[in-house]
């Protein structure tokens, strides 16, 4: 069997997830192995479409392609992203078509998921027939039942290809094509209603000149001060490279781009922020993933805390669902308040002026809520769901059991901000608990416990509900 690997990650041979390649390599010696890191020869194979055009060759003469990525910000990284684009704008995708494709991927399982289903996505669209996915923790390889699930895994996928077998899709077909969009007319709607420059905004879009970049200067029209950022312009090309300088607190980019003083003058200083982008394949531009992948310069530290964020998408987000899980909890892991996302599909111009506006005036509304509340932004925000919150017992459990290693500065702000919150730390909560276990085994306590258990469920609510005043009613 021919297996090409494509090497996902900005480090290329040096890269953690490669390893478990070579392991597989040394495994199965009797398969002929092939790697392309397509990630770290990006610009290369950009520039040169006669090395893109070799690469594509080795698709047509493999058997099984082997998707080999590293998690990077709940997707793959920028420049594998970049890489996805390029097949698709080349025509390149029909060398895909037929084989058989599997995806192997290392990170501290901070959805790992959600990658794996954009690239089983992607590769169901080019007409790969997937057939699995193994998502490995960093260490694993090192572990001996690790290695023998990993063995087990590749045995599964050998015997599958070797079949002959016809996989079935997981996702709907998707065509994406960027044709007229209802944005496009925008600038022919009434103008929004202005709202006060108290409220400080930001406006970010991929490509202003698009149908997303309408809908951004839809949004900037009411937000009146906004400033608006063109992520073009902030030298994002490169992407993040995986180096993890940012664990000392510096960045390999510091002072080579707009980038970093961008991001941290719109965390410091925006109430709203809104992101406008278009859809490419199965998520929005590798651009925007370049500057979600460079927002790792804050490690694991929530940097959009409270912001009320407006996101337009110029493409079908409704068939999108991963690509709205992906930044829903993007937001929710930074602790921001989404307000809503908004996109172009089905909707004539009035009708998305009319939900860019309400979208945008809801957020404003938020924040002059809060405040008059005496709220700061982070407090009033809405609740975290899973996503938030899931994420965050990740960050604090890989950081506290051994990454503040390497990133200390997150150790230090985690136990400043007392995100260090396992469950009963504190000695007395924990004997509260070790008294109440013992005291409700007894039989008859826990007898009548459980003839009372619905209104004991809900005993500390009443005297709450209880004690509320009502609120003044709103002026008319
Ligand atoms: C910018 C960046 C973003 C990351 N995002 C995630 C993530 O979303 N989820 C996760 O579990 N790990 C994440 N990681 C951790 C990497 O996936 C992990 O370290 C991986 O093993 C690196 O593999 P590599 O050496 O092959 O590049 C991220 C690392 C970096 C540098």
């Amino acid at each position: 069997m021919r297996i090409l690997v494509l090497g996902g990650s900005p480090k290329g041979e040096s890269s953690v997830t490669i390893r478990y390649v070579r392991y597989l390599e040394k495994r199965f010696p009797f398969h002929g192995w092939k790697t392309e890191h397509v990630a770290s020869r990006i610009a290369a194979l950009e520039k040169d479409e006669g090395k893109f055009t070799e690469i594509i060759d080795e698709v047509r003469g493999a058997d099984l392609i082997l998707w080999a990525f590293p998690l990077y910000y709940l997707l793959v990284c920028s420049q594998l992203k970049r890489f996805i684009e390029l097949v698709d704008a080349r025509g390149a995708s029909a060398a895909f078509s037929g084989k058989y494709a599997a995806s192997v991927s290392t990170s501290i399982h901070f959805y790992d998921h959600t990658a794996h289903t954009y690239i089983r996505e992607v590769s169901e669209d080019w007409g790969l027939r997937f057939v699995s996915s193994y998502s490995a923790a960093m260490a694993d390889l090192t572990k001996v039942p690790e290695r023998s699930r990993l063995d087990l895994f590749a045995q599964d996928l050998f015997s599958t290809v070797s079949s002959g077998a016809l996989m079935p899709r997981r996702s709907f077909p998707l065509d994406v094509r960027n044709g007229p969009s209802a944005a496009d007319a925008l600038r022919e709607a009434p103008p929004p209603v202005s709202h006060s420059r108290a409220v400080k905004a930001a406006v970010l879009v991929d490509n202003p000149d698009s149908p997303a970049g309408r809908m951004a200067d839809r949004a900037a029209l009411s937000l009146l001060g906004a400033e608006r950022i063109d992520l073009g312009s902030l030298g994002l090309s490169h992407g993040c490279l995986g180096c993890l300088k940012c664990g000392a607190g510096d960045c390999a980019y510091t002072g080579k781009d707009s980038f970093i003083d961008t991001f941290r003058r719109v965390s410091a200083e925006a109430d709203v922020v809104v992101f406008a982008g278009t859809v490419r394949d199965r998520y929005l531009s590798w651009l925007w993933k370049a500057f979600f992948d460079r927002s790792f310069f804050k490690t694991h530290r929530p940097s959009l805390n409270g912001k009320r964020v407006v996101v337009l998408v110029s493409g079908p987000l409704t068939r999108l669902d991963n690509l709205r899980e992906v930044l829903s909890a993007y937001f929710e892991t930074m602790e921001a308040h989404v307000v809503d996302f908004v996109s172009d599909e089905s909707l004539t111009a009035a009708e998305l002026a009319s939900a860019i506006d309400s979208a945008v005036s809801r957020a404003v509304l938020s924040v002059g809520r809060a405040r008059e509340e005496g709220l700061s932004l982070a407090a009033s925000r809405s609740p975290i769901s899973f996503r938030g919150v899931g994420g965050m017992k990740i960050f604090r459990d890989e950081i506290y059991g051994g990454l503040r290693i390497v990133f200390k500065g997150d150790h230090r702000e985690y136990r400043k901000s007392k995100r260090y919150d396992f469950p009963l730390r504190n000695p007395f909560a924990r004997l509260g608990v070790w008294i109440a276990y013992w005291f409700t085994s007894i039989p008859f306590i826990k007898r009548g416990m459980r003839e009372n258990m619905v209104s004991f469920m809900v005993k500390s609510f009443e005297k709450v509900i209880e004690g509320t005043e009502p609120k003044n009613a709103p002026a008319p």
